[in-house]
């Protein structure tokens, strides 16, 4: 494989299908992992019809050990893994005093731990390759704190921790690692809004509007480009100017 490899977890819609489709229209060759093997196959067929580079793989992300072989599946099998970008993630938003320890567990296990096993699995591939970008997708809840989000904030917190972490130890080897902290994005993870809430929502916006996956996209390319090497260790914020 001469092309980059990235994979883009949580691929298959939203964000991280944004991700793919932009990784993949830069010469990246895209590994697309999600559960949904049928929304895979459509993101690598889109992929593909438009001249890109892309195969899928599932995997439940929740699973570490799944997380770790598909990591070290796909650098064994292309010789080498250059960008990973850890985009799936999950909401279970209640109050804290109502939070139960499950709900807490899962979404630090979905979004967190995850990351976590993601990153060390990467770093052995990056390390031979003598060249890494990582960017792991955050949140302005993991910046601000948000009602509701106690379980989301402190996963999204600590992976801002993770990835600074990182970020220390391998910046020597060529290897960088940021946070991209998306606010508001139309995706399924803000369905639950209606017309007249992402109305008010926009109007607090300073741009005027809520994020699209393509604003995101934009940022993530941006930080895994091939001259990107100088910046390491930073969390991007991506909503548009919103207060919190
Ligand atoms: P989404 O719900 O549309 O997509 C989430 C993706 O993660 C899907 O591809 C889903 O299959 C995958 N996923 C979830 N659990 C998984 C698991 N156990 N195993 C494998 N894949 C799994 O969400 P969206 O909005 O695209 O979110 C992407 C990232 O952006 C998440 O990390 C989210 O926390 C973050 N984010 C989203 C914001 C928004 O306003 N939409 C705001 C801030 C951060």
């Amino acid at each position: 494989m001469d092309k980059r490899v990235a994979i883009v977890t949580g691929a298959s819609r939203g964000i991280g299908r944004g991700i793919a489709k932009r990784l993949a229209k830069d010469g990246r060759h895209v590994v697309a992992v999600a559960r949904n093997a049928e929304q895979l196959q459509s993101l690598e067929a889109e992929i593909i019809a438009a001249g890109g580079s892309c195969e899928h793989r599932t995997c439940d992300i929740a699973d570490g050990l799944a997380v770790q072989r598909m990591v070290e599946e796909v650098s064994e099998k292309h010789g080498r893994l250059d960008i990973l970008v850890n985009n799936a993630g999950i909401t279970k938003d209640g109050l804290l005093m109502r939070m139960s320890d499950a709900d807490f567990d899962e979404v630090i296990n979905v979004n967190l731990r995850s990351v976590f096993i993601a990153c060390r699995a990467a770093s052995r591939p990056m390390l031979r390759g003598k060249f890494g970008r990582v960017v792991n997708i955050g949140s302005v809840s993991g910046v601000e704190g948000n009602k509701g989000q106690a379980n989301y904030a402190s996963a999204k917190a600590g992976v801002i921790g993770l990835t600074k972490s990182m970020a220390k130890e391998l910046g020597a080897k060529g290897i960088t690692a940021n946070v991209v902290a998306p606010g508001f994005v139309e995706t399924d993870m803000t369905a639950f809004l209606g017309p007249d809430d992402k109305k008010k929502v926009a109007e607090h916006i300073t741009v005027g509007r809520l994020g699209i996956p393509e604003d995101i996209a934009a940022a993530v390319a941006y930080l895994t480009a091939d001259d990107a090497g100088y910046i390491t260790g930073q969390v991007l914020v991506v909503d548009g100017g919103l207060p919190m």
